[in-house]
C-alpha cells in the first residue's frame, strides 16, 4: 500500500470542526482519523456519534474510526451509520475479538485491531488472516501530544513478517507521537498509514506539514 497519513481530528478546534475537516478533505492526506474514547478503557472522555456526522458531512476521504472503548461490538452498527468506512477496536477490550471483527464486517466497514504499547504482538497471530488492518500505538491511549515510543518499530516490523509468512497484505497503522521527523523511520519499519494529531494541527501550516510526513 502507498503512504498514507491519517490526521487525528482530535487535535483539530472542535469549534471549527468543518473548517478542519475541510481542510484535511483538501490536503494529501488519504484518510481522516477519528478517536473515540469512553473514560473506562481509557482515562480520558472525547466524542461520540453526534460528532461524527458534521465530519463525515465535510469530506469523502476514508473515515478511519479508531475505538478506545470498553465492549466495541456494542456499538459496532451505530459507527458504520455515523459514516466510519473503518471500524478499529482494541484487542484489551473485548473478550470476543473475532466476533466483534464479525460485526463489522457484517455492517459494511472494513475491520481494524489495535493493540497497546504493553501488549505483545504474538496475541494478534491467528486474528491477522480476519482483519483488514493492525493498529500498532505507539503511546499509551488517551491523549495526543505524547512522544513515540521507540520499541514500536520492532512490533511493527514484527507484524509485517508475521503477515507476510501468512501471505496477508495486512495495512499497518501507526498512531501516536508521529511527526516529520520520526515518519521515515514508522514507514521503513513497515507501517503503510501513520497517524499524525498535534504534528498536523499544531503547525503553522497544517497542510504543508501532512505533506512533509507524507514525503519524510
Ligand atoms: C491517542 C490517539 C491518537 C492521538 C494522536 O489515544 O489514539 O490518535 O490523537 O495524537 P498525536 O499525533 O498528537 O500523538
Ligand atoms: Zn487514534
Amino acid at each position: 500500500m502507498n503512504r498514507t497519513v491519517a490526521p487525528s481530528m482530535l487535535s483539530a478546534d472542535f469549534g471549527h470542526l468543518e473548517r478542519d475537516t475541510r481542510m484535511v478533505d483538501a490536503s494529501a492526506a488519504q484518510w481522516v482519523h477519528i478517536d473515540v474514547m469512553d473514560g473506562v478503557f481509557v482515562p480520558n472522555i472525547s466524542f461520540g456519534f453526534p460528532v461524527l456526522k458534521p465530519i463525515r458531512r465535510a469530506t469523502s476521504k476514508l473515515l478511519d474510526v479508531h475505538l478506545m472503548i470498553v465492549e466495541p461490538e456494542r456499538y459496532v452498527e451505530r459507527f458504520v451509520e455515523a459514516g466510519a468506512d473503518l471500524v478499529t477496536f482494541h484487542y484489551e477490550a473485548t473478550a470476543d475479538p473475532a466476533g466483534c471483527i464479525g460485526r463489522i464486517r457484517r455492517a459494511g466497514a472494513k475491520a481494524g485491531i489495535s493493540i497497546k504499547p504493553g501488549t505483545p504482538a504474538e496475541v494478534l497471530h491467528d486474528l491477522l488472516a480476519k482483519v483488514d488492518l493492525v493498529l500498532v500505538m505507539s503511546v499509551e491511549p488517551g491523549f495526543g501530544g505524547q512522544s513515540f515510543i521507540e520499541g514500536s518499530l520492532a512490533k511493527i516490523a514484527q507484524l509485517r513478517a508475521m503477515a507476510r509468512e501468512q501471505g496477508l497484505e495486512t495495512i499497518l497503522e501507526v498512531d501516536g507521537g508521529i511527526s516529520a521527523r520520526n515518519a521515515r523511520a514508522v514507514y521503513d519499519a513497515g507501517a503503510d498509514v501513520l497517524v499524525a494529531g498535534s504534528a498536523v494541527f499544531g503547525a503553522a501550516d497544517p497542510a504543508a506539514e501532512i505533506v512533509r510526513i507524507l514525503e519524510a
